[in-house]
């Protein structure tokens, strides 16, 4: 009866060592699909507010995207040291990033690509 008890014990021990071993690698694929993959949720974080989700909204002075005609070395220069109210973001994002979001900006325009 004694060894059932402790075999038991180990049983769940092991289990829930198999459970955190999932969750950590779980994380770890986390963290790669927060790299510029996923450049709308970066899109939404830090462009959304004056841009809006679609690129059709104009908090502040902001610009519509979905009306912009800047070539896209324009669009990167614009994210990167910024305009009027626009902040830059040279130091918050990575080149990947605003190279990213430059292209995800073409996105909202309804023919011109980059
Ligand atoms: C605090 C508000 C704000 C945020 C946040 C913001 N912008 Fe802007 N954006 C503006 C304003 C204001 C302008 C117009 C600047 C001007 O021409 O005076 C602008 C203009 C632009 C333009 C140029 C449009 C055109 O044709 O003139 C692009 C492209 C752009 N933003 C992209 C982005 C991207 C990408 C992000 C996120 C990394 C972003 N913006 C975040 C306010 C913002």
């Amino acid at each position: 009866m004694r060894r059932l008890v402790i075999f038991i014990f180990c049983l769940t021990f092991w289990l829930l060592a198999a459970c955190g071993s999932g969750t950590s690698s779980g994380i770890e694929k986390q963290a790669v699909d927060s790299g510029i993959s996923d450049v709308q949720a970066l899109y939404e974080q830090r462009c959304a507010t004056c841009h809006g989700l679609q690129g059709n909204m104009a908090m502040g002075g902001a610009r519509k995207l979905t009306e912009s005609a800047l070539p896209k070395e324009e669009v990167l220069a614009q994210i990167r040291y910024g305009k009027g109210a626009m902040p830059p973001f040279r130091e918050m994002l990575s080149e990947e990033e605003m190279t990213a979001l430059a292209d995800y900006v073409f996105t909202f325009r309804p023919t011109s690509k980059p």
